[in-house]
This record gives C-alpha cells, structure tokens and sequence, in this order.
C-alpha cells in the first residue's frame, strides 16, 4: 500500500471507529428559553510570584533579549491576548499575604530583594509591582483583580493601595502613582481581603476572619467610578461552613463575593496527589469524577447562599481551581511545575459546564494559574513557548463567554465507569453567543469509546454543526517543546440526515461548534 492510501484508510478507520457506538445520547437544547449569562470572568486567570510564572514565564524585563513590550514577553502576551483572557489575579494565592505593594513601586533597581518564603525560598527582587500589572492587564485587554494583603498587612495598607492605584485628586499617594508614571487611575475591577484565611493566609476560623473582614471593608474606600467588588476570602475544597458564616453575619459594607478554593487530585489526596503524565485509566477516571464531585460543593455552598441571601448580592467566586500533581522530578518542590495534559484539557472543559449550569451565582473563576505553574495555558524554557491542551480548551469556549445559557437536557447518557468511580459519558452545554449564533460545547469523557449524540433543537434551525474538536491520541497526550502541536484542535463539522442532526465525538474528546440553520 503506498504511504497516501494507508494515510488515508486510517483516516477513515478512525472515522469508522468513532461511528461505533451502543445508542446514540439524545440532547434537547431549548433555544426559547434563555437563561442566565455566562459571565466572561469565568474564565478568568491567576497570575502569582511563584516559580517562573510571572518571572521567565511572563516578565523577562525591558532590557532582555526576549522580545517584550516594557518588559512582558511578546510571544506570551500574544498567545494569552489570542485567548482572550478576560481576567488576571495577581499577586497571589499565598504569596499575597505577604506582600507589601509599596516595595513594588517606583525605580525597579531601587526596589527592596526579599525571600519569597512561600514559594521556594527564591529571591523576590519586586521588578514586577503594581505599575508592571496594570501594564500587563492593558495589554492583554483584560480586567485586573487585586489582591490584598491580610495576612502581614492592616487596614491601613491595603486602604492606602486602593488610594495609590484609584485616586484622582491631588493626594500625597496620587501624586506619587503620577510621580511613579501612571497619571490616570488604574481600573480595579476585584478586591480581595486576604487569601485562604483558612490556611496560609493566617489559620483563622471563620468566626475570627469574618470580624477581621469587616473592620478592614470599612476602610477600603475608592471613587464611585472604580470602585471594585469586594471578596471575601471563603471556605476550600467541600467545605460549606465558611460560605455559611459570612452570609449569616449581615456584611453590608464592601462585601460582593466569597472566593472559595478547589484543587483536584487523581488520588483525592493531598499527601501522593498522582502524576501529571504517565498515569492509566484509573486516575483518569478518578481525576474526572473529582472534577463532577466539585459540581455538589459548589451547588451546596450555593444553596446556602440561597438560604442566606435570597436577593443574590453575594456572588460565588472560584477564584483558585485546577488539577495540582506531584512535583515534576527534578524541579523546585515549591515551583509547582506540572505536565499537562489532554486529561487537563477534559478537567477544564468539564469544570467550564458547570460554571455555565451555575451562573446566576459563579460570575467569576480563575484557573491556577496562568504560566508554567500548575494548571498552565503556556509552558515555557528560556526563549521557547509551548500552548498546552488546558489552552486549547479555554481557546474553544471563547464563544461562551458572555453568551447566554440556554437549556441542553441529555438522555440516555451512557455511564462511563471504572474502578469504583463513575460519571456521565457526555457532558453537554448550550448558549446563545454574543455574536448571535447558538453555540453547543460537548465533552466525551470515556477514554475508549465514542459516543453520538442526536440533536433536537427547539426554537432555532439546526441542520449543519460548524466548529472544532480537541483529543488527542493517548489520555496523557501533552505539547512539549520538540512536539508542540500534538493535541491542537481539528476543524468540525457534521450535517443533518433525513432532517436530523447527529455529532460523532471520538474517545476522550471535546466538541464546540455553531449551530447553523
Ligand atoms: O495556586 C497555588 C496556591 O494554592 C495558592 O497560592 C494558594 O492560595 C493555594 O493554596
């Protein structure tokens, strides 16, 4: 057989392959019945001084052979604008409470080195301060969320930030941002009071930290115009009691949202959280049903929310969420670095769905974290950048951001099950894009089989599915440098048969396509 005919049977075998199915999944989508709207935030990103994630990853300084504009790498901005990133948390996690903003201020060689005590020990020279954030948040387009320091910090200093970075008058602090370059104001759209009060952030209880909350809200004062939303820092993992104790305590001051922390681990533990790359299907399976069990916290700590704040002032942030491995051998423990793979990519799509099944509450998320740490969009070595699969996901449900959510019912939904563990087959969500177009996002989460789901479509036409779809050939299938494009999305499309449409997902795969009359 010549090269091209073998080429091309296989495309075909693989066509066939992901054709082979026990019953076809049955999706009703009601594009009658709108309901709330996913809020861009939601696929919002954290920036923290940790390892190479803002350092190397990011900020390479103006002087550096890297191309950069004022410092931040061309090539990572590029990548992080393309995504349309509409959020960056920055300076931490738990290196915000430690952090003191005016060592971050003014000439970058006359700033203070300190150690970053949380993360590795490493020099903190304070290059990157409050100036170069705003600069990177302009460039990317994209919203700044600020968070303040509790920890080590008071009332006072996180007040006297919000002054520098909002005031407009002729202040002592506002004439020091214009002193330091910034003439206008920088736009502060999220504030927070510390991170993790629970852990790093001071080991407080609840009880304690809500009263630390609000003696510091009462400080935190801006202009109207750029006033930010106040969060409170809330509960981690299951937990619901923080959730509970801060909307019983009637905050009327400054009090927008509870940031609430969620980490999955294939083990489900702490102590051995599992490998990055290299794993088989039990901690696929376990690492995906984590992620469906986060789906009951968030609907717990939101029914108490209902219970506690029926008028919906509080929103539900999830502003740290990821898959957290073990250390990749023979980096820095405390740098974070993981492999990331087409299972992260699944994680994500899979977390995207319930953010959407719960935006009247969650108007705000951010993966952990943006660069080389964690959960990452971009990895990169020295001058090299690489997109990971987690980008590629967050780059197909760029349609739903700000989109809004129609029902999507599923039936006869396979259970996909191994080793004690087990969740839906297909996972499914509709909406309305901003651009007009009914958009479907689907998500094959059984790693052997192919699924077909038959579309009905209730108050639009829907004969054609126009888009892309992400796999990739083995569950830990990952970008690296020498391979950077070995799970990338494919283009997608299927049309209707005798007046019906129906979407072959192969193994292990995300769908996102427009919906066409
Ligand atoms: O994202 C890494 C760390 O995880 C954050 O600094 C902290 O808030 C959380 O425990």
């Amino acid at each position: 057989m010549t090269l091209k005919k073998k080429a091309f049977t296989l495309a075909v075998g693989a066509l066939l392959a992901w054709s082979a199915h026990a019953a076809d999944v049955q999706l009703s989508i009601d594009a009658g019945k709108p309901g709330p709207v996913i809020h861009r935030n939601v696929y919002g990103q954290f920036a923290e001084h940790l390892g190479t994630g803002i350092y190397e990853g990011m900020w390479v300084g103006p002087d550096s052979k890297v191309p950069n504009v004022r410092g931040w790498r061309k090539d990572v901005v590029g990548a992080l604008k393309a995504l349309k990133v509409p959020l960056v948390r920055w300076p931490g996690g738990c290196f915000a409470d430690e952090y003191h903003w005016r060592e971050g201020i003014g000439p970058r060689n006359q700033r203070p080195v300190k150690v970053n005590t949380h993360w590795g020990g490493v020099a903190e020279n304070n290059a990157v301060g409050t100036h170069e954030f705003f600069d990177l948040v302009e460039q990317l387009g994209a919203e700044a969320y600020v968070n303040g320091n509790l920890g080590t910090g008071s009332a006072q200093e996180m007040a006297e930030w919000l002054e520098y970075m909002t005031a407009e008058g002729n202040s002592t602090l506002a004439q020091l941002r214009r002193k330091n370059g910034r003439d206008k104001p920088f736009r502060v759209h999220y504030f927070a009071v510390g991170n993790e009060a629970w852990g790093c952030g001071g080991n407080m209880t609840p009880e304690y930290y809500v009263n630390q909350y609000r003696q510091v809200a009462t400080f935190l004062k801006t202009p109207d115009n750029n006033r930010p939303k106040f969060i409170a820092s809330g509960g981690n993992a299951n937990d619901t009691r923080w959730t509970e104790v801060l909307s019983t305590q009637n905050i009327k001051f400054n009090f927008d949202a509870i940031g609430h922390h969620y980490y999955v681990f294939p083990s489900g533990k702490w102590e051995g959280k599992g490998s990055a790359a290299g794993f088989k299907e039990d901690e696929w399976i376990s690492l995906l049903s984590y992620t469906q069990d986060f789906e009951k916290t968030v609907a717990a700590n939101i029914a108490i929310l209902d219970k506690n704040d029926p008028q919906k002032r509080i929103g539900l942030y999830l502003d740290e969420w990821g898959s957290w491995y073990d250390p990749e051998p023979g980096t820095n423990p405390g740098f974070l670095v993981q492999r990331n793979t087409l299972r992260d990519a699944v994680l994500a799509a899979l977390h995207f769905h319930m953010f959407h099944a719960h935006a009247d509450r969650v108007h705000m998320t951010n993966i952990a974290q943006m660069v080389n740490v964690l959960q990452a969009m971009i990895h990169t070595d020295k001058t090299r950048m690489v997109l990971t699969p987690t980008y590629h996901a967050f780059a197909l449900y760029t349609p739903f951001q700000d989109a809004t959510t129609l029902p999507a019912t599923l039936s006869g939904n396979p259970e996909y099950a191994l080793a004690g563990k087990s969740l839906p087959a297909v996972s499914a969500s509709a909406a309305r894009g901003k651009d007009g177009k009914l958009y479907l996002a689907l998500i094959n989460v059984n790693p052997r089989e192919a699924q077909t789901v038959k579309l009905a479509v209730q108050g639009a036409a829907a004969r054609r599915a126009v888009g892309q779809v992400l796999s990739g050939e083995a569950m830990d299938s990952e970008n690296t440098f020498a391979k950077p494009e070995a799970v990338k999305p494919k283009p997608y499309e299927a049309q209707a048969r005798d007046g019906a449409l129906s979407l072959p997902l192969p193994p292990k795969s995300i769908v996102v396509v427009a919906l066409e009359g």
